[in-house]
């Protein structure tokens, strides 16, 4: 059975049906959703139910009992069960974007720190893979499937680029980290999330964890190639020197008076430049944060105390946008 779906303020609609997903039901009638994890985890796909009844459990306890009791869901784990009114976020930017499933193959493997490897994809002339700067994919090798954010702002020379931090005892970073050959197949599917910058003209700021430097890259390359001069800030936080794996974002800020970078290291006496939390660094340099809009992607630990905290000194609360590094649980649909 169908129901039907109407969202608000865009008025448009689409049908669910009760055993799909509402993410689902609309991503397969090519409307995307503001989303991320697809598995209830991450809560970028909160969403208000104004009429209607709905199935949903907050199985990780993403919401607030304020937000549950205004009826506040996550589209990614919420069945229609009536006709819906939704207030939700919904991007037309994306609609002509075509996920996909593509055979790839591994065009170069670099170690650039011990624990961190960037690889990059050669996929088929003929894919036509599209993804805005800032999405993921699902990359799957030998029966494994994890999501990776793309750090190129395109498709290169029909090469798109990884940056993956080895997780100890993890699945797919032993595949990556020790078994990984030149020209060994692969597959990807997507892109997925809604991560990815808004046309607008607010400064930005780019908080980055470890290997959230991935998505920052791709976003902050194709503003540079696009000539958007929008001030842009990044700040990128690592435990210690040695794993601060590029010098990109500092070539950048050299080469570009609109953009400043700051490295951030929380765990090492010896750094002599900012220490500390990266949020942190944030908090300290903007004594007020109305007006800018952040781009928050690493752990969901530090995007959580991010969001609390930026929110506190005066950043609009859809200003905020991030992609949590959640570990795989499901994977979506
Ligand atoms: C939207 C999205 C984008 C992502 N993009 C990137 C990316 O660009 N680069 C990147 O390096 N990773 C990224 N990740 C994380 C990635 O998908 C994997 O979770 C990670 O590489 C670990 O996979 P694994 O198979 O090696 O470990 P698994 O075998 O899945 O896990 C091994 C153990 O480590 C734990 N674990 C796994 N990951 C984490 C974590 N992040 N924090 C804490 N504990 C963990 C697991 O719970 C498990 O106990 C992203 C995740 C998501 C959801
Ligand atoms: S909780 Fe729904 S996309 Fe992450």
């Amino acid at each position: 059975m169908e129901h039907k779906v109407v969202l608000q303020p865009s008025v448009v609609e689409f049908a669910a049906a009760t055993e799909e997903s509402l993410l689902a039901a609309a991503t397969r009638q090519n409307i995307v959703l503001e989303h991320s994890c697809g598995t209830g985890q991450c809560g970028a796909c909160k969403a208000k139910v104004l009429v209607g009844q709905v199935e949903f459990e907050d199985r990780y306890n993403v919401l607030t009992s304020d937000e549950l009791a205004s009826g506040v869901v996550l589209t990614c784990v919420t069945k229609a069960l009536s006709p819906l009114e939704l207030e939700a976020e919904y991007h037309p930017e994306l609609a002509g974007i075509v996920k996909k499933t593509v055979p790839c193959k591994v065009a170069d493997l670099q170690f650039p720190v011990p624990d961190v490897a960037v690889l990059r994809l050669r996929l088929p002339p003929t894919a036509q893979f599209q993804f805005l700067p800032g999405q993921f994919i699902d990359l799957s090798a030998q029966g494994v499937t994890r999501s990776y954010s793309v750090a190129s702002a395109g498709i290169e020379n029909n090469q798109l680029e990884l940056h993956i931090r080895q997780v100890p005892g993890g699945q797919f970073s032993d595949i990556v980290f020790n078994q990984l050959k030149p020209e060994q197949l692969l597959r990807l599917h997507g892109p997925h999330g809604t991560f990815f910058v808004r046309h607008e003209t607010r400064p930005l700021i780019f908080l980055a964890g470890g290997t959230g430097f991935a998505p920052v890259k791709a976003m902050v390359e194709d503003l540079i190639a696009r000539g958007d001069k929008r001030p842009v800030h990044i700040y990128w936080g690592q435990r210690s020197a040695s794993a601060v794996y590029s010098d990109l974002a500092s070539q950048w800020a050299q080469q570009h008076a609109h953009i400043q970078a700051h490295i951030v290291v929380s765990d090492d006496p010896d750094w002599a430049g900012r220490r500390g939390l990266v949020h942190e660094a944030v908090l300290q340099d903007f004594a007020n944060l109305a007006g800018c809009t952040v781009y928050a992607c690493g752990s969901s630990a530090m995007i959580a105390v991010a969001k609390t905290a930026f929110l506190q000194q005066g950043l609009e609360d859809k200003a905020f946008h991030s992609d949590a590094f959640l570990p795989a649980v499901t994977l979506r649909g």
